[in-house]
């Protein structure tokens, strides 16, 4: 290493200033469940009531209060995927949604501060079309089984192999992945992005089902990679047909990440966020939803007269995300999402063109 490099790496590192010491750390609240406590999260306490027994709120309540207070004074935003926990969904998020709403919403933030309640991935989106804002995440360990199946350096190699084939990557992958990527997609717009690109061939990468399911959709031939959601991953066919038979008209919803076998078995297949629009407009009178095990009770809390059958697969990386690590997230404003500038400016274009695209 030169002298230059030195000094240049020197300078780059005493530029960085932590978010802590930039924004300040903030002591930890007593956490007493206080009669004023029960009272001013009274109202939070009636959406999740179904969930969480009376006597457990002690422990929830002066966490959520803390967080609604210290959001105001820091401000800072909460976005929570739809997957979060219904304590956080109801009672401490500002904007909830699917990966595609969140990312929408990202742009459209005044908050200075944005915590992500999601994976990282999520975060990252954020803090890429966020450049000047501070997102954090409360655990950056909250990955997914999808981001972690492929890297940057595959991509390249794919687009070696298909010289010319343009590469829509979900936005279930790394900043890294972004950067080498023509646009991204989400569940809710991956048939719109394919279909708005010129080429008869197309590279969607890197969940397999999520490709085998639009290829059934559009004409274009669609080359794939073997990634798959460790969640939805889990769900089969004949599993469902058992639920049809046990519960005569039921309906079943199903998410693009699970198997074609399995989409082919269900009465809607959606986005998140469309498998929420689905019930709420349609109220079945029962219904399953084959997707992670949260949403069931984040709608069911919203909804009225339905009946909802809950297989439980459980995403053990939203579910890293808790409370208490939410509340440390704002006293000590951790954990920072930052995006190497070298990949920053061509992961975002990736991701600015999924979110610009007229649908
Ligand atoms: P959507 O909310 O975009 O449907 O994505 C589901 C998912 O698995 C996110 O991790
Ligand atoms: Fe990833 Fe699946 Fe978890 Fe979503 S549910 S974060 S796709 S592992």
């Amino acid at each position: 290493m030169t002298m230059l490099d030195l000094r240049t790496e020197a300078a780059t590192a005493s530029a960085f200033v932590s978010a802590a010491a930039r924004f300040g750390v903030v002591e930890k609240p007593d956490l007493a469940f206080t009669p004023a406590i029960a009272r001013e999260t009274e109202h939070l306490y009636e959406k999740v009531k179904d969930f969480i027994p009376a006597f457990e709120w002690a422990a929830y309540a002066p966490y959520v209060h803390a967080i609604n207070r210290l959001k105001k004074e820091r401000n800072a935003v909460i976005l929570a995927h739809n997957y979060q926990t219904p304590d956080i969904f109801h009672c401490v998020a500002d904007i909830v949604g699917d990966s595609l709403q969140l990312a929408r919403d990202a742009t459209k933030v005044d908050a200075e501060i944005i915590v992500q309640c999601g994976v990282h991935f999520m975060a990252e989106t954020s803090k890429l079309l966020n450049p000047e804002k501070t997102v954090l995440i409360p655990d950056a360990k909250a990955g997914c089984s999808l981001s972690e199946s492929i890297t940057g350096a595959d991509v390249r190699l794919l687009k070696e192999r298909y010289p010319g084939v343009p590469v829509v990557t979900y936005v279930n992958t790394s900043a890294d992945v972004k950067a080498e990527t023509d646009i991204c997609c989400t569940s809710s717009n991956v048939l719109a992005v394919v279909e708005s690109l010129e080429s008869d061939t197309v590279l969607c990468i890197p969940d397999e089902y999520l490709a085998m399911n639009v290829a059934r959709q559009t004409n274009k031939k669609i080359l794939t990679w073997k990634g798959h959601c460790e969640v939805h991953e889990r769900f089969t066919a004949a599993e469902l047909l058992a639920y049809k038979e046990a519960n005569p008209g039921i309906e079943i919803i199903g998410h693009p990440e699970c198997h074609p076998d399995v989409i082919e078995v269900c009465d809607f297949s959606g986005s998140t966020s469309g498998m929420i629009n689905y019930v709420k407009d349609k109220r079945p009178p029962r219904v399953l939803l084959v997707t992670e095990c949260s949403m069931a009770s984040n709608i069911q809390a919203e909804v009225e007269g339905v009946d909802f059958v809950k297989p439980c697969n459980l995403c053990p990386h939203m579910k890293r995300i808790t409370l208490p690590k939410i509340l440390d997230s704002l006293l000590y404003m951790t954990e920072e999402v930052l995006v190497d500038p070298a990949i920053a400016d061509r992961a975002r274009l990736a991701v600015e063109r999924m979110v610009n695209l007229k649908q």
